[in-house]
């Protein structure tokens, strides 16, 4: 079968059993071609609260999932590997959370998206790499705040809002490879071209960059901007996407080796047949999928 079979089979199957398909921007370019919708983490968690149909299929990593699962308990949440996970999300346990709210008792827990449901269940508030901003400024200036698990994130924050939060020593392995000479690099073969990084890069390469943005706030700078030429410093999948809605424009990898093994793990073959054998179902056990919704409902509150 060619890709072009196996895609008018993914729609076929779909339909078949009021399947709604979403595919996170770091997903490969066939397989977004494959779903309904493609987004960044905030906009795929708020599609799922707004989905009318039976089965959700998440094309992206395990927690994005669950998060879906926990949106939709009434719903069938699928997953075509579900050995896809996120490194960073793993780098905290519920345990080591609870470890750290007993150190500091009275603060504010807040998590990256990128976390378990079990360390969303522990916290007070979630946040994406595209809402983050406005959902921490709703805290006090003066309130204490444990921030888990991304330290990149949580201190690009503190730099935006001048404040200083508790941070987990976790990072995201796939921008832990972008480095400061290879934007140096890039520049010096596209002169003028805006350099773009996500969040969850370090804070040298973020000082390197010239806007700092979640997927999806990539895309809109791109539909905006009236540069015709702009570096992408993040994974690589997002470039099928950008050059789907800006064809007349050029995007350039920082680094083409960015690649997320995991986002990666999802394939046409995976994909048919998942929606095929209704397989795997994510589900999260009901006490944790209650406490962790909170922590979610709360950040999907703030407009
Ligand atoms: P966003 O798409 O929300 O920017 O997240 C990036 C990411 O690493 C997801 O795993
Ligand atoms: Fe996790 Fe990084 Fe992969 Fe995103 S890109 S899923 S944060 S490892």
């Amino acid at each position: 079968m060619t890709d072009a079979e196996k895609i008018v089979e993914i729609k076929r199957l779909a339909k078949e059993r009021n399947a709604v398909i979403l595919a996170h921007n770091y997903q490969r370019g066939e397989v977004q071609d494959a779903a309904d919708i493609t987004g960044d983490s905030l906009e795929l968690a708020r599609k799922a609260t707004e989905v009318e149909a039976d089965v959700i299929v998440f094309c992206g990593v395990y927690f994005m999932a669950e998060t879906a699962a926990i949106l939709n308990p009434m719903k069938t949440v699928l997953i075509p590997d579900p050995t896809a996970g996120c490194p960073m999300a793993d780098m905290i346990t519920g345990e080591q959370l609870r470890a750290l709210k007993a150190q500091h008792p009275g603060a504010k827990a807040v998590c990256y998206v990128n976390s378990t449901a079990e360390v969303k269940a522990e916290c007070d508030m979630c946040v994406t790499s595209g809402n983050a901003e406005r959902v921490m400024k709703t805290f006090g200036p003066d309130e204490e705040i444990l921030f888990v698990p991304d330290q990149h994130l949580g201190s690009h924050i503190m730099g935006l809002l001048g404040r200083q939060y508790v941070l987990w020593p976790g990072y995201c392995p796939t921008h832990a490879a972008l480095t400061v000479k290879m934007i140096e690099e890039a520049r010096r073969a596209h002169p003028g071209a805006p350099v773009l990084v996500h969040p969850e890069c370090a804070k040298d390469i973020r000082e390197a960059a010239d806007e700092n943005l979640s997927t999806g706030g990539m895309c809109k700078f791109a539909r905006e901007s009236a540069a015709q030429e702009i570096l992408v410093g993040t994974e690589v999948g997002i470039l099928h996407r950008l050059q789907q809605e800006s064809p007349g424009k050029k995007f350039y990898p920082v680094n083409e080796r960015l690649v997320c093994p995991n986002m990666k793990k999802t394939t046409l073959d995976n994909l048919l047949a998942c929606l095929r054998d209704m397989k795997t179902r994510v589900t999260v056990p009901e006490d944790i999928a209650v406490r962790a919704k909170r922590a979610i409902d709360a950040m999907l509150a703030i407009k």
